[in-house]
């Protein structure tokens, strides 16, 4: 029970990677706030957590929206009386659209940005107060090996998550607040099968340790970046990734 009495929030944590990360949070002992978009995945996460012996709370946020990154806040303090850890895994990935900087709709290219981008914002800004007043936190936002690739805006996001990460740790470490984020490679969920499609195959081939990632392979990481353990790591990207960035 590496986190009893510990309360987290996971956004996106109602399938792919957030879910995993959301269950693995409760098995240690952790309060989980499964806070997405998808009330109805982030309600059968919860619930499936609460079959399983765990605490778990499922709230509707839209990353992108500040008021309701406050709400999803509030309802942390209100349902398990602050927030402890923040991990800003939602993101538009599974069914985003594949078009080139030049030719994207740009309506959706700012929703977009506001989703991938600046939730990660929206949502440390609704729950730092409440991790101070705790003594400290732990952020860790999910960032990817886009971040170091020309993959359009979907790139440009991730690259801005790392300065994110970065300047949010800058900004809130004299609060004992330590920010940093994992970075996956290409990890097989719903939404990757929907993105890459057949080219899993030669993703892979890419890869140092031929083979795919699963989510499970990201939970290592996380546990270590939120865990005394990591007391004084702060503002770094972690790649757990198979070797995806080494140019082979
Ligand atoms: N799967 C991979 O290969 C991979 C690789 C690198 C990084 N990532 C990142 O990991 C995260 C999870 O990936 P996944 O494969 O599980 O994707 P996914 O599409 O299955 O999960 C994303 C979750 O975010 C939620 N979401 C979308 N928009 C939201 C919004 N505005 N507000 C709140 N929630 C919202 C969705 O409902 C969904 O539950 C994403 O940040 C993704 O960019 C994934």
């Amino acid at each position: 029970m590496r986190f009893a009495d510990k309360v987290a929030i996971v956004t996106g944590g109602g399938q792919g990677i957030g879910e995993t990360y959301a269950k693995s949070l409760a098995e240690q002992g952790a309060r989980v706030v499964v806070a997405d978009l998808n009330t109805e995945q982030a309600a059968r996460v919860a619930k499936e957590i609460e079959s399983a012996g765990g605490a778990a709370l499922a709230v509707r946020v839209d990353v992108s929206d500040p008021e309701s990154a406050l709400a999803m806040g509030a309802a942390a303090e209100e349902a398990f009386g602050g927030v402890d850890y923040l991990v800003n895994n939602a993101a538009i990935y599974g069914g985003m659209q594949i078009e080139s900087l030049l030719k994207v709709d740009l309506d959706y290219y700012q929703k977009f940005m506001a989703v991938n981008m600046n939730g990660a914002l929206h949502c440390t800004r609704a729950v730092y107060r409440s991790m101070r007043r705790r003594g400290g936190g732990v952020v860790v936002n999910q960032s990817s090996t886009a971040a170091w690739m020309a993959g359009g805006f979907y790139s440009i996001a991730k690259a801005a998550i790392n300065s994110l990460t970065v300047n949010l740790a800058a900004e809130m470490g004299w609060m004992n607040i330590r920010v940093n984020a994992i970075a996956p490679g290409p990890t097989d969920t719903a939404a990757t099968r929907s993105v890459v499609g057949d080219m899993v195959d030669p993703l892979v081939n890419e890869l140092i340790i031929k083979r795919i990632g699963t989510p499970q392979d990201h939970v290592g990481a996380l546990h270590f970046l939120l865990s005394d353990e990591a007391s004084w790591v702060t503002a770094q990207i972690l790649a757990v990734d198979g070797g995806h960035i080494v140019r082979l």
